[in-house]
């Protein structure tokens, strides 16, 4: 796609608009309806049009279904045993959970092999995080709300074995996405001057 910015200043406003009005909705608030079939490949399709130097897909994307979040579930919480081998089975319970947030549920995985070309980890890890902020504008430009999660669990050998991760992958984070049931005003943002410096 062309944009001729000159002559169309719409797209401009619309993605400022967009950029300036995103913002996470927590999770525990993202209920149904959830992006169906065609949403869900135009956000996650957005994933593709991130910053990738030398074209590496240097991350991959796993969808968690309603059928499977059992298995995450579990899977949250024999990490927490692993991590607290004295963790309570409301411990458990609780951590458990966080599997069943947002009627869409995306995993975030970054290629960290040499093999797959010679950038560098940071890059890759930056092409990830572009990615999921493409993501997240199209999922707020479609009308729903999202969040990214993280945790220890992360970096378990329970999730590891689940997302069968190759020694040379991380999980990232995982990205909820659905309907906000809880309407929140914009919270204040720092501005150029508070992150920007000139040499
Ligand atoms: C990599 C990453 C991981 C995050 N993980 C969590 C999380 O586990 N739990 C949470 O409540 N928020 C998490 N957040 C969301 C941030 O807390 C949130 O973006 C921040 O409060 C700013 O809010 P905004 O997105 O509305 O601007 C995460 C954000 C990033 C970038």
């Amino acid at each position: 796609m062309t944009v001729h910015w000159n002559e169309h200043q719409e797209p401009l406003g619309s993605a400022l608009t967009l950029i300036h009005t995103r913002q996470s909705t927590t999770s525990k608030f993202l209920g149904e309806p959830g992006p169906d079939g065609a949403q869900i490949e135009t956000i996650l399709g957005a994933a593709g049009a991130a910053p990738d130097h030398r074209r590496l897909t240097p991350w991959r994307l796993v969808i968690i279904p309603a059928e499977k979040r059992q298995l995450l579930a579990d899977a949250f919480a024999d990490a927490l045993s692993e991590r607290d081998p004295q963790a309570t089975e409301a411990l458990r319970r609780e951590a458990s959970e966080k599997a069943y947030r947002g009627p869409l549920l995306v995993a975030a995985i970054a290629r960290l092999s040499p093999a797959l070309g010679s950038v560098p980890t940071p890059e890759r890890l930056l092409s990830a995080g572009c990615a999921l902020q493409n993501m997240l504008l199209a999922a707020h430009a479609m009308g729903f709300g999202a969040a990214l999660l993280t945790g220890k669990s992360l970096y378990s050998q329970r999730l590891q074995q689940l997302f069968q991760l190759a020694d040379t992958e991380q999980l990232l984070c995982f990205m909820a996405v659905g309907t906000a049931l809880r309407a929140k005003p914009l919270s204040s943002r720092p501005t150029m001057g508070n992150y920007t410096t000139t040499l």
